[in-house]
């Protein structure tokens, strides 16, 4: 396999973590629980945080928004909002915290979130995102990149998209993440909206195309490593969400193909026992087994054993009233099954 070209963007003001590969932000799901298990798969993929809401850093509880452990970098924190002072003081918060990143998300098309202005409605004023992002890059030395749509419903045309990412540009910012699909802001739920409206890479490679300086970066649909390392001969960078998180071992490969490091991986079962002294002093400071667990529910997906696994850990576990027995018999269970599966493939 040869290694894909890594398109050079000597423009880029503020490089910051290698955007080769990221996983998706995902609300529930990559907190700091599945980020730390992501990490023991891949040692350089971008990790981000689920969105936060400016308001609520600001006025929530901000240790907990904002917190996570050292070993998670390099870790992006995602902003919602579109209040440019609140912005600009969120991206000060995210500094000192120490995340590597700060992105705005421009692609979340949820009722709730757009009468906030928050999300996917924002491609409709991109002088309102250029100027909360000016105020972010003001207020912090962070790279500050944006997460949107190809569109929205009523603008959605190639022309408006270049004008969004223009206005963005000359704010100082140079790396876009597309979902390229269409945000649908009436009449579907975030989910559909993640699958209805037809993906258009095409319109993601049109971009690089025309503006060649910036980083962009693809989300959507992406599933396989070969068809994201073909788009990597042309794009700076792929994300993916759902697969990293139903197919989590899709990512073993990831420092391999995408960081050319060829530092020994972790087996599945090696996963399960890196993750155990975390689950411990989680357990031990009053918390549950289960918020840990549910994230690691497709590790074995595609392998005999798999629908075992996931029973024993989305069901079974609300049965016993000792949760981390029950994992230590299923380490030696799904041990056994993946050597019995090397003897029988060493035999055929
Ligand atoms: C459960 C869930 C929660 C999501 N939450 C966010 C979010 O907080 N911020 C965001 O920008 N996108 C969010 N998304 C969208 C993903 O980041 C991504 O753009 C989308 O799933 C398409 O990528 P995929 O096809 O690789 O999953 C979410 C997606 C899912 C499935």
């Amino acid at each position: 396999m040869t290694e894909p070209k890594t398109p050079s963007n000597p423009a880029i003001t503020r490089p910051g973590p290698n955007r080769r590969f990221s996983v998706a932000p995902m609300m529930d799901w990559t907190d700091a629980h599945y980020r730390y298990f992501a990490r023991l798969i891949s040692r350089h993929a971008l990790l981000y945080t689920e969105m936060v809401t400016t308001g609520a850093v600001l006025h929530g509880d901000r240790s907990r928004l904002l917190g996570y452990s050292a070993g998670e970098q390099p870790l992006a924190l995602q902003l919602g909002g579109s209040n440019v002072q609140e912005l600009a003081e969120c991206a000060q918060l995210a500094e000192q915290a120490g995340f590597a990143e700060v992105n705005l998300n421009v692609g979340c098309p949820s009722d709730r979130v757009q009468n906030n202005l928050i999300g996917a409605c924002l491609m409709g004023h991109p002088a309102l995102v250029a100027d909360g992002v000016k105020a972010m890059l003001d207020s912090c030395s962070l790279p500050v990149t944006v997460k949107h749509r190809i569109g929205i419903n009523g603008r959605d045309s190639y022309g408006e998209l270049c004008d969004f990412v223009g206005q963005v540009q000359e704010a100082g910012c140079d790396t876009f993440i597309v979902h390229a699909r269409i945000a649908i802001l009436e009449g579907l739920s975030p989910k559909e909206n993640r699958d209805i409206p037809p993906l258009r890479y095409e319109v993601v490679h049109q971009l690089k195309a025309d503006f060649p300086q910036l980083e962009i970066i693809l989300n959507g649909g992406l599933t396989d490593l070969d068809a994201m390392q073909q788009h990597l001969q042309i794009l700076d960078g792929v994300m993916v969400g759902r697969e990293a998180y139903h197919n989590p071992y899709l990512m073993v490969e990831v420092d391999r193909r995408f960081y050319a490091d060829e530092t020994p991986v972790l087996s599945r079962i090696q996963v399960l026992e890196a993750l155990r002294p975390y689950i411990v002093a989680h357990i031990e400071q009053g918390g549950v087994m289960h918020h840990i667990t549910r994230h690691i529910l497709g590790l074995f997906q595609g392998l005999p054993g798999a629908r075992y696994f996931r029973r024993q850990l989305s069901t079974e576990i609300h049965r016993t009233d000792q949760p981390l027995e029950l994992y230590d018999r299923l380490v030696t269970d799904m041990t056994a099954r993946m050597q019995s599966q090397d003897c029988s493939l060493q035999q055929a």
